[in-house]
């Protein structure tokens, strides 16, 4: 039987996880988000299309598969709906298939410009980069116990509740010298948004652990990475929800008995995306190379990642707080061309060496990383279709990268299609 698999990413988000996933969606029944929101945005190539999804799980992408937009999820209605359009507008039908938690926190029109009002307004060294859509903000109500969640999308009385927060943040944002919204104009659009959702909500809890008691398999699709979890991040330049392992039991309803396996995604190299420190990062002509070969832009915003070499120290620190089984490891392609490839192993900052990640972002901006070199392959591994049939150094590289990381390696991914993917032993 197959297992219920949790895929997180291990490094700063963007690790190629939708592409994983949709590989390991064609053995689940059920595909589930459990945190994060239109932040993500997670890549999948089938044959010539490429598709870019932000809250519908990847799983969607393959017929007859069960997608779950999961209770600790943060919903922006009106971009749902308009990601439900856009795949049906390329054949891809949701109906029937994605279910969105009743419990689900909702992302409002004034989240994005709170999001974006505050990251305007912050000075460089606070700034963190956000997607500005509006995440921290809606999260952040969750917290504070005044947000809305999906089911009060369809309560009678939405209107005066949504009311009610449109007043109170029309205050906050005036006072912040940003435009204040049309009440009116928000709740007929989030009604409008309602309407259209109303089939595809439902108690995803129950539904859940009927299809996990039924002997289903699931597959948690995390969003974000690591190092960008709130808990367990390089704090505060991070997102606001848990990426990390126990956002999949949190953020679902289903306890941490039904986890059979947990995956770690990590890119043969780094990259991020934002502000924050980033200790292997190369500002020069290799970082600019790397950004190149590996087509590095942001699938939600465009902007261009940050890119550095593999961060061993970083990827360790990750299999030990999600326990990651096993590791996919993507984009080897992408350094098919350098002449060196060099791994992270430790940081240094003055006379003190870190072996695993400081607390503190000040701490970690000022480490350096100390490097071990490795020579590259300089040969195309793109498609190369069995492990054996890589070029030896290559496979040196990648058995180093999970042997510091200290977990076994399990797929390894050669370019950004389906059949662009080796499985070794799993
Ligand atoms: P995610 O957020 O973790 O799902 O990753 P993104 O989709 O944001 O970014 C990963 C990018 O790398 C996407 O453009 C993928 O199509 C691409 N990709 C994934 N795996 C590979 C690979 O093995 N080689 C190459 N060249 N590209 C890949
Ligand atoms: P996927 O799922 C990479 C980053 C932002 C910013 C920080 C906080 O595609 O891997 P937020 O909008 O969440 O408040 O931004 O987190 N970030 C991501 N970086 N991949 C993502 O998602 C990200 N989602 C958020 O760039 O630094
Ligand atoms: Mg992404």
């Amino acid at each position: 039987m197959a297992t219920n698999t949790v895929i997180i990413g291990a490094q700063w988000g963007d690790e190629g996880k939708g592409k994983i996933i949709d590989v390991l969606a064609a053995e689940a029944d059920v595909v589930v988000r459990y945190q994060g929101g239109g932040n993500a945005g997670h890549t999948v190539e089938v044959g010539a299309k490429r598709f870019v999804l932000h809250h519908i799980p990847c799983g969607i992408l393959r017929p007859r598969k069960m997608c779950v937009i999961g209770n600790g999820v943060v919903v922006d209605p009106i971009a749902l709906v308009q990601e439900i359009r856009d795949l049906e507008s390329r054949g891809v039908w949701s109906e029937g298939r994605l279910w969105v938690s009743d419990r689900a926190h909702v992302v409002f029109p004034y989240h994005r410009a709170l999001d974006e009002s505050l990251e305007g307004s912050c000075g460089r060294e606070r700034r963190i980069g956000t997607t500005k859509r509006g995440i921290g903000p809606s999260y952040g109500d969750k917290a504070m116990r005044c947000g809305l969640r999906v089911a009060d999308l369809l309560e009678p009385d939405f209107a005066a509740l949504y009311g009610e927060r449109i007043a109170e943040k029309n205050r906050i944002l005036k006072a912040r010298g940003a435009e204040p919204f049309d009440a009116e104009d928000l709740i007929e659009k989030a009604k409008k948004a309602a309407t259209f959702l109303r089939p595809f909500v439902a108690d995803t809890v129950s539904m859940l652990n009927e299809a996990v008691a039924a002997g289903r398999t699931i597959l948690f699709e995390g969003a974000q990475g690591t190092l960008l979890d709130i808990d367990f991040g390089t704090y505060p330049f991070v997102t606001s929800s848990n990426a990390t392992v126990g956002g999949a039991c949190t953020g679902t309803g289903l306890a941490p008995r039904h986890i059979g396996r947990v995956v770690g995604v990590v890119k043969a190299y780094t990259t991020r995306v934002g502000e924050g420190p980033f200790p292997t990062e190369l500002v020069d002509e290799t970082g600019q190379a790397l950004g190149r070969e590996g087509n590095e832009f942001g699938a939600t915003t465009g902007r261009p990642r940050r890119c550095g070499w593999f961060d061993a120290v970083a990827a360790r620190y990750s299999r030990m707080v999600n326990g990651l089984d096993w590791l996919a490891v993507t984009k080897l392609d992408v350094l098919d061309s350098f002449e060196t490839v060099r791994i992270c192993v430790a940081y240094q900052s003055g006379t003190e060496r870190y072996e695993t990640m400081p607390a503190s972002s000040r701490i970690l901006a000022e480490c350096r990383p100390v490097y071990e070199d490795w020579p590259g392959w300089r040969a195309s591994t793109r498609g190369v279709a069995r492990y054996q049939d890589l070029p030896q150094r290559a496979r040196d590289y990648v058995e180093r990268l999970c042997e510091l990381t200290g977990a076994p390696l399990g797929m390894l991914s050669v370019g950004p299609g389906r059949d662009n993917t080796l499985r070794i032993g799993v």
